[in-house]
Formats: structure tokens, C-alpha cells, sequence
């Protein structure tokens, strides 16, 4: 089965080994140094800004012990069809991506429910952000620079999410690969934001806790933090991710705000 990476015990420096660096704060002690003319920084959203294992825990009282099969099973299956389906040119929206990848999931920890089946959809769309994503944006805006959402989900989706979580005011712009009728990693996916934006991919900071993505990210020419919140191990993919930090608190002063 394809997964996002194992865990690995402890935080290192992008393309150092393990054990070398404390990952102690980092930024403010000059070994995460700041990256130069950065005008906007572009967010995925699902693991980045918003968690989505969030649905499930609220679900807690009726998935009991099959709670973390669940979450993993849900996410791993969810991104598996997410590149399968681009592989066969069969797009289907990330709604109908999201409740096929909890049909399988449901049944494979042995749950028939239609009710929780239906709850669980319906908190996707009021996910809860990460708790440093609030300041981290505001001082980005604070600082001058865009802030977009780069993201699978549907614009519906990402909207919802955007708006319960009370992050309206603090992101300019929202991309939904709905657009381009693929999903990421394709190419075509990270322009969106290129071209939204109106910048050259070497003036958008793009953060994402999905190591894959973070890596497709600079492939395609964005300057990289990759968010490393789950603690996974490098991937073995075109891309380096410039730097590597364990939550967007330490963004703003990556980028100069
Ligand atoms: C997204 C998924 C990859 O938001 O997390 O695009």
C-alpha cells in the first residue's frame, strides 16, 4: 500500500542526516536561514492549515477503538484515488474522492453506518486549523505578502473550511485544482498559483505538511518550507524543499515578516 512516509523520531534539516541537527527552534538560531524576495506564500490545506483527522476525533463515541485504522485508512485511501484517477485521466471531484475513500475505509474496519458515514462527510467541511495557523497568517498579511490556498479540494470544500475556521480575512486567494480538472502533483496544479498570483514560481513560498507535495513543489520551480508536522522522512522524488519546519510558527520569520 501506498502511504505518506513513515514517521521518523525526530525533526532534521532537509537533505541532512538524521542526529546532526538539534531542530531546536531553528529559524531564530540562524540555521534555518530567512529565504529572499518572497512576495506571497501559497498553502495546501489539508494537513497544512487544517487537520484533517479533526472529523474522526469528533466522531470519537462512535468509532471507539477503529478510530485511528479509520483516520489513516481515510487519508492514505483518499490520496491513493487522488493520484490513480489522474493517472487514468478519470478526474472526479475531491468530494466524491473523499466519500469513496470513506466508503472503503468503513468497511474495511467493519462499520455500517450511514448516519456517521454522512456526519463524518459533513465535518470535512468544518475541519479544524492547526493551532498556529491563525498568527502565522496574520503576520504574513501584516508583513505585505499574499496569502493563497493551493489545494485537491474543491473550491465548496476549501470555502467551508476557510470560513468555519474564521481564516476569511486572512487569505487573499483560494486555487482548487477544480480548475484543472488533475490533481497534485501534476504540474498544471502549481501553476494555478503562478498564475493567479501573477509572480514567478521563485517569489512564492509554498508550505505543505505532505512531503510529496512539498517535493512536487519545488520541482516545479517554488521556493519550499516544507511543514514537516508528521514528522516524515524525506522522499526519494524530484525536489528538495529549501527548508524544513515543524510548525508555521516558524514561518513569518522564514520569509522576512
Ligand atoms: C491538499 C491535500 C494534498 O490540500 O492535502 O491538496
Amino acid at each position: 500500500m501506498l502511504t505518506q512516509g513513515q514517521p521518523r523520531p525526530s525533526s532534521a534539516r532537509v537533505g541532512k542526516p538524521q542526529g546532526c541537527d538539534s531542530s531546536v527552534n531553528r529559524a531564530t538560531e540562524g540555521k534555518n536561514p530567512p529565504l529572499h524576495g518572497i512576495r506571497a506564500c501559497v498553502f495546501d490545506a489539508y494537513g497544512t492549515l487544517f487537520d484533517h483527522a479533526s472529523a474522526a476525533l469528533r466522531c470519537r463515541d462512535a468509532l471507539g477503538e477503529k478510530l485511528e485504522e479509520l483516520v489513516s485508512l481515510w487519508r492514505t485511501k483518499q490520496l491513493q484515488y487522488t493520484w490513480l484517477r489522474s493517472l487514468q485521466s478519470r478526474h472526479a471531484d475531491f468530494w466524491q474522492v473523499t466519500g469513496d475513500a470513506l466508503d472503503f475505509a468503513l468497511e474495511t474496519v467493519g462499520i455500517e453506518d450511514g448516519r456517521l458515514r454522512e456526519r463524518l462527510m459533513d465535518l470535512y467541511l468544518t475541519l479544524e486549523p492547526f493551532p498556529d495557523v491563525p498568527e502565522a497568517l496574520t503576520r504574513l498579511q501584516a508583513a505585505g505578502l499574499k496569502t493563497a490556498i493551493l489545494s485537491n479540494g474543491t473550491h465548496a470544500m476549501l470555502e467551508a473550511a476557510v470560513n468555519s475556521a474564521g481564516l476569511g480575512g486572512l487569505i487573499d486567494a483560494i486555487y482548487s485544482v477544480d480548475a484543472v480538472g488533475i490533481f497534485k502533483p501534476h504540474p498544471n496544479v502549481y501553476r494555478l498559483a503562478t498564475t493567479g498570483l501573477g509572480m514567478p514560481a521563485d517569489a512564492i513560498a509554498f508550505q505543505s505538511a505532505n512531503a510529496w507535495d512539498a517535493y512536487a513543489a519545488s520541482a516545479f520551480g517554488m521556493r519550499v518550507v516544507w511543514c514537516n508536522r508528521y514528522r516524515q522522512r524525506p522522499e526519494r522524488l524530484p525536489g528538495q524543499p529549501d527548508r524544513e519546519i515543524e510548525s508555521l510558527t516558524e514561518l513569518p520569520q522564514l520569509v522576512g515578516a
